[in-house]
């Protein structure tokens, strides 16, 4: 995601207001929310590498990669396809080489084949990784928090806190502290905002329903539904005016995307969208749906 727009699709970094966990607090408090080891990386995909590692696949092994909104080429993160191309292959489907299954839920939303890939690793005794990059704070139907799942998860934690850089990788050991100094100050940064993960959440999900129903009275609508429980990452806006919104909302000063047609585009609802924020970008989508 490009910098240089003064409202980006992320947060942008900044101190907690209140207290920090204690460093072994920190440790126990991920325990917690995931039920398993974890260690603090320095991004989403060196958690990914590291899980990958750990999996010792072989060059001509393929990983089937799924997404939520059944994303295949360009529109899958460019990011995770190039860190699985550092091990082995990908494909989009089920093969004779599949070693591994990766199951990304895009932009926080919990990928509906959840279950039933579940289902195909545990009967072939295969990995099932879950990139819930986007999903810090979702759960799904039943309740269970995204990165509980699979035998692996990890999360980028950049799309959520207002943290610089980081990452988490589940079902790995916890290591003892990292002297990586990217490590040590996602580790700091974490301690610092994850007691308020809830608070964000909550702001994430009211700012995409201002979002959603601003869009509606223009005629367009989220090309995702935002189930109960769901954090999104951002509001994917369904348009048939995608470069012109694309462009308006540049124009505006607002980060945006995506660049290839996809017919959507990415509009942001994190929680640092303040209310003259949202009037900006509803202006600029309401100008090109009817330009
Ligand atoms: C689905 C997905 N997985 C993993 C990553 C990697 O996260 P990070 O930027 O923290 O390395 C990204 C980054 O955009 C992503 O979109």
């Amino acid at each position: 995601m490009a910098d240089g727009y003064p409202l980006r699709l992320v947060p942008s970094p900044s101190e907690p207001a209140g207290p920090a966990l204690p460093s072994e607090g920190l440790q126990l408090a991920l325990r917690a929310a995931f039920g398993r080891p974890c260690q603090v990386t320095a991004s989403g995909r060196d958690a990914l590498a590291r899980i990958l590692t750990y999996l010792r696949l072989q060059a001509s092994d393929e990983v089937w990669i799924d997404t939520t909104t059944c994303a295949r080429y360009l529109a899958i993160s460019p990011c995770v396809t190039a860190t699985v191309s550092k091990f082995c292959r990908f494909a989009h489907g089920p093969g004779s080489r599949t070693a591994a299954v990766l199951v990304i839920h895009d932009w926080g939303v919990p990928n509906p084949r959840l279950p039933s890939l579940k289902d195909y690793c545990r009967a072939r005794g295969l990995p099932l990784i879950e990139d819930a990059a986007h999903a810090f704070a979702s759960v799904d139907a039943v309740g269970r928090r995204m990165g509980t799942v699979g035998d692996f998860a990890l999360f980028s934690l950049p799309k959520f806190f207002p943290i610089r850089q980081g990452g988490l990788a589940i079902g790995l050991s916890s290591r003892e502290s990292s002297s990586e100094p990217a490590v040590q100050e996602a580790e700091r940064a974490l301690a610092g905002w994850l007691p308020r993960w809830q608070e964000i959440a909550a702001a994430r999900r009211e700012r995409w329903h201002t979002l959603d129903a601003a869009v509606r009275e223009v005629g367009l609508e989220s090309a995702l539904r935002l189930p109960r429980g769901v954090a999104p990452s951002l509001y994917l806006l369904r348009t048939p005016r995608q470069f012109a919104t694309i462009t308006g909302l540049r124009q505006a000063g607002i980060e945006t995307g995506p660049d290839q047609y996809t017919g959507t585009v990415f509009l942001p609802c994190h929680q640092q969208v303040r209310s003259e924020d949202m009037a900006r970008i509803v202006a600029a989508v309401s100008e090109a749906a009817g330009s």
